[in-house]
């Protein structure tokens, strides 16, 4: 199973994501824990050209989102379907929705070669759950007050806006898949729900026996229980 968290800045994602693997460990699953942009050498070294701030050199909206596609590639390359082919369960830190919020929604690039760019670059992989943690952008970005901002933080309130708007439009296009979650909540009340919601699906899919959709690139199904322990490792 493929399980992704998104929300705008400050929403908390990072603890939910560490909640949930350490509540599903405990269960007795394999888990995968990985973030974007980043989780291997290569994406680490885009993550860095993306985020750090540079008012000398402004990166192109085009470009941007190419080097955001790029990490996600090599990401689901090398980290990702491999684990997911092993039967782990991977929870990722972000993930495509984030490039439709922030290049489509925030910097206004058109949606449908977007979403090409992005499908081309996970080869079909879309997540089989998604936790969409919603919060106010004002409160989002005094939460992050007190760090040094990143390129992307320092978007005026106006971007952060729209980027809010997309996730919505996002979720409500998709409610199968994503869950809308008020990241106001306590982080204790937030990461209970997570994992209850998370229990019961992989309980439907074990008691239909389902085959993980997670896996759609060549036809290819991720199936396959029982496995080690992976580990986000640069590659
Ligand atoms: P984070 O790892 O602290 O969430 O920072 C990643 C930043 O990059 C965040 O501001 C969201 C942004 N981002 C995009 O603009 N597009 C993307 O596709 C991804 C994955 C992240």
């Amino acid at each position: 199973m493929f399980i992704t968290f998104e929300g705008p800045e400050g929403a908390g994602k990072s603890t939910q994501v560490r909640r949930l693997a350490d509540a599903l460990r405990l269960d007795g699953h394999k888990i995968l824990v990985t973030h974007e942009p980043g989780g291997t050498r290569i994406g680490e070294s885009i993550r860095s050209l993306l985020l750090t701030p540079d008012r000398d050199h402004p990166l192109a909206p085009r470009a941007e989102v190419l080097l955001f596609a790029a990490a996600r590639a090599q990401l689901v390359n090398k980290l990702i379907a491999p684990a997911l082919a092993h039967g782990t369960i991977v929870l990722c830190d972000r993930f495509s929705d984030s490039t439709i919020a922030y290049q489509v929604g925030g910097r206004g690039l058109p949606f449908d070669p977007v979403r090409q760019i992005v499908s081309f670059a996970v080869a079909g992989l879309q997540p089989d759950l998604t936790f969409l943690l919603d919060l106010d952008v004002g409160e989002g970005l005094s939460r992050k007050q007190g760090s040094k901002a990143d390129r992307m933080e320092s978007e005026d309130r106006s971007f952060h806006q729209r980027v809010r708007e997309s996730y919505a439009e996002l979720a409500a296009r998709e409610p199968d898949r994503v869950v809308v979650l008020d990241a106001r909540r306590s982080a204790d009340e937030l990461a209970t729900t997570i994992h209850a919601l998370v229990v019961s699906r992989l309980e439907v899919d074990r008691s239909t026996a389902k085959t993980s959709p997670s896996l759609r690139q060549d036809g290819r199904v991720a199936r396959a229980p029982g496995t080690r322990e992976e580990e986000t490792r640069p590659s």
